[in-house]
């Protein structure tokens, strides 16, 4: 099974994102993870284009783009161009999410699903079997620094049983307040991908945590 570590790059030091994307290439993380944020479909607003340009520079590891925006559909494109080996957008913000998965896929990128808390994992079924990868988060999408919220084990346990039952092939990835306190739990319920933005970066030894992490 697969395990796999990507940081959020949004609890990095902005001001030195080129040393903090050479940690990353010497690290174990295996992707880097983007959080775009529109300050509509959250109330935060994190950074767009020339960012994403920036860190594909710099950054030797698959971009795992987040999209926490409304109509994400009409940015597949650029954010295509701009770098994104995965691209992730919210089920609460399309009408249509088939039409989107179809779109990203149509740039020759993975396409993942993502839900907030408080919307029913059954909704994910319909595109378990269309998507590449479903990020369940684990806490409201918006900001870093979060609580973990508890609940989410139950969660993961629902959308593992679903994937199973659809024998469906998608990883899954959980979102907010992962640490090393909970890593191993996560890994064992069968999560394949953390998400970990200040327990990465804010730690003191950020090479060393990613792997305590992967090896949790
Ligand atoms: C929250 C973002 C997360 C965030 C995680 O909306 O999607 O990726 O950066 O940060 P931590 O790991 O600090 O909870
Ligand atoms: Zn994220």
């Amino acid at each position: 099974m697969n395990r796999i570590i990507s940081p959020s790059i949004l609890a990095a030091d902005f001001g030195n994102l080129k040393s903090e994307c050479e940690m990353i290439n010497e690290s174990a993380a295996e992707w880097l993870h983007i959080d775009v944020m529109d300050g509509s479909f959250v109330p935060n607003i994190s950074f767009g284009f020339p960012v994403l340009e920036a860190v594909k520079k710099h950054c030797k590891k698959p971009l795992d783009v987040h999209l926490m925006i409304v109509h994400p559909e009409k940015y597949v494109k650029r954010f295509a161009d701009a770098g994104a080996y995965l691209l992730t957008f919210h089920l609460e913000t399309v009408e249509n999410p088939l039409e989107v998965i179809e779109l990203i896929k149509a740039q020759g990128i993975k396409v993942g699903i993502s839900i907030n808390p408080d919307v029913p994992v059954r909704e994910l079924e319909p595109y378990l079997d269309k998507v590449d990868l479903v990020l369940l988060m684990t806490v409201f999408a918006g900001y870093g620094g979060q609580k973990f919220i508890e609940e989410s084990y139950s969660r993961i346990s629902e959308l593992k049983e679903m994937i199973n039952r659809k024998n469906a092939h998608c990883l899954i990835e959980v979102d907010g307040g992962v640490s090393l306190d909970n890593a191993n739990k996560l890994f064992q319920q069968g999560v394949n991908v953390l998400v970990a933005g200040s327990a990465v970066f804010k730690a003191e030894n950020q090479i060393d945590t990613i792997s305590k992490m992967l090896n949790a």
